[in-house]
């Protein structure tokens, strides 16, 4: 028996991700770029056992639900296959954040799987066939594999679309200020979404013009630039929502509370301070600064009524392997 256990990040995407060119294996329609959330990470460990009948998935010492065990298995398969093998696998995740709320904790928990199954099963694979691996799970996650900030390119095949880190986490310390609103399970899942995304007649010229918007938030990135990025960051994240909020049928992840964070998100801009807002398939508010002003911004954040809590991410390192968690077999 060879067991491994894996951890990887969330990450927060500042150009979004939505709609594929092929749902199943969640190639984009558009390249998309991400920044990783240190802090914040998922724990797997998977083994391969020759007595188990079939996969065992647990999710924060639960049985998960089964349209998420049936997805870890599919991933398990494409390892399985990689691998030549037939056995079944014990795998068990934990994310020490909240779940399902749009914080993408199936990016970091299909990138955790994907490294914890694929060293598990004796896969020596590098970083480009990881980010390969995990996209398959979640599109997203394929952008948990490189450290730093990520850029997933489209590539329009299997073989070709996968994410490569841009720019270390080191090298900009920007601050993700994450005002939860709400931690209630959203009610429909991202590839729910993504499936209906070409129904929004806005879809189209949001793909067409994703090539300008990669362009300036990469530019941003390299040049340290907080006004191109934060101009470019909440432009992709509102065009997204238009293309959700006018899809058939229509998605609004938004809550009221929501749209007032975003407010007063503005208000501190206006009154001089370097913030920017955007949102993923959830209610919560991702609120990106500078670590120099990033204090004052969770606290006056904090101060509202309508936010729960404040989580604050640095740019996150790559996935990992816990060496010291690894049994039944001599690789270093
Ligand atoms: O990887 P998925 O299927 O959970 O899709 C992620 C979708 C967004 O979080 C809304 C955008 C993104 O690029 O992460």
């Amino acid at each position: 028996m060879t067991t491994a256990t894996a951890y990887a990040h969330p990450n927060i995407a500042l150009i979004k991700y939505w709609g594929d060119l092929d749902p199943t294996l969640h190639i984009p329609a558009n390249g998309s770029i991400s920044m990783n959330l240190a802090g914040m990470f998922t724990r797997t460990c998977a083994s391969f056992e020759p007595g188990l009948e079939e996969d065992r998935f647990t999710l924060n010492d639960k049985p998960a639900p089964i349209p998420s065990s049936r997805r870890v298995s599919k991933l398990l398969d494409r390892v399985r296959q990689m691998a030549g093998i037939r056995t079944h696998a014990l795998v068990e995740s934990q994310n020490n954040f909240p779940t399902g709320v749009g914080i993408a904790s199936s990016a970091s928990g299909f990138a955790a799987l994907s490294l914890a199954a694929a060293y598990a099963a004796g896969l020596e694979l590098d970083e480009k066939d990881l980010s390969r691996l995990a996209r398959t799970g979640s599109g997203s996650a394929c952008r948990s594999i490189p450290a730093g900030f990520v850029e997933w390119q489209s590539g329009g095949s299997d073989e070709e679309s996968y994410a490569f880190s841009i720019a270390a986490p080191e090298h900009w310390d920007l601050v993700d200020c994450i005002a939860l609103v709400s931690i209630a399970e959203k009610q429909v899942s991202s590839s729910e979404g993504h499936s209906v995304a070409n129904t929004s007649i806005f879809q189209e010229a949001r793909i067409t013009d994703a090539p300008r918007r990669l362009d300036i938030c990469r530019t941003a990135i390299q040049k340290r630039d907080f006004k191109a990025l934060a101009e470019v960051v909440e432009l992709d994240s509102n065009l997204m929502h238009a293309v959700m909020i006018t899809s058939d049928p229509p998605l609004l992840y938004w809550k009221p509370e929501t749209v007032s964070v975003v407010q007063e998100v503005i208000s501190m801009r206006k009154s001089g301070l370097a913030v920017c807002y955007t949102i993923d398939a959830g209610p919560n508010v991702h609120v990106l600064c500078s670590s120099e002003v990033a204090g004052a911004v969770s606290g006056m954040l904090k101060e509202l009524p309508q936010v729960s809590k404040v989580l604050e991410c640095n740019p996150g390192g790559p996935a990992w392997i816990e060496k010291s968690a690894l049994h039944g077999n001599n690789r270093d």
